[in-house]
């Protein structure tokens, strides 16, 4: 079976992207799929490039048992190409991202990550929230969203019906 080459992409990559990227992995590992990955994460803005991921947010991962070590780097058009699924944070994201992807070549790699919230049902898609502005209890939203989107990428994987 090959490898799939999963990219999570936020605006900074030191919040919420960072945190997919570990947790995916962490869960896929513990589902015993690990090796079935290759995972990274990026961001659309360079405003944080080379940075560890934010304070607030290694914090509320260290509480739930995650290690967030992480270095942040900038999404460039060439991911598009290297990653079979880019799944992205917030409708800006996409905005930005179908932008680089001129033509629409790459358009069915890339997804919105609460397409695979199982807690959303029908409607717009919603993002998860950008939590840089907020209090603690933003971090432990984005935290146990992210953890029900990556179960649910995880199930439709599982199930073959993604990517
Ligand atoms: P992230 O969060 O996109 O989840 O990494 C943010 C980090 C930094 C900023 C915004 C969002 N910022 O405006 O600097």
């Amino acid at each position: 079976m090959s490898t799939i080459r999963v990219m999570f992409v936020c605006s900074g990559n030191i919040c919420r992207s960072p945190l997919a990227h570990r947790l995916f992995e962490k869960k896929a590992a513990e589902r015993g799929m690990g090796d079935r990955f290759r995972v990274e994460s990026s961001g659309t803005t360079a405003y944080h490039i080379g940075e560890e991921a934010d304070g607030r947010m290694r914090k509320t991962a260290a509480r739930r048992g995650l290690d967030l070590r992480h270095r942040s780097r900038g999404f460039s058009r060439g991911d598009l190409e290297a990653y079979d699924l880019i799944v992205v944070m917030g409708h800006d994201h996409l905005r930005d991202i179908a932008r680089m992807d001129g033509h629409g070549t790459f358009s069915n790699k890339i997804h919105l990550f609460r397409e695979f919230d199982p807690a959303v049902n029908g409607g717009r898609v919603p993002e998860v929230p950008d939590p840089w502005y907020g209090g603690m209890e933003g971090f432990e939203e984005v935290y146990d969203i992210v953890d029900r989107a990556c179960d649910g990428m995880l199930d439709r994987i599982e199930a073959g019906s993604l990517p």
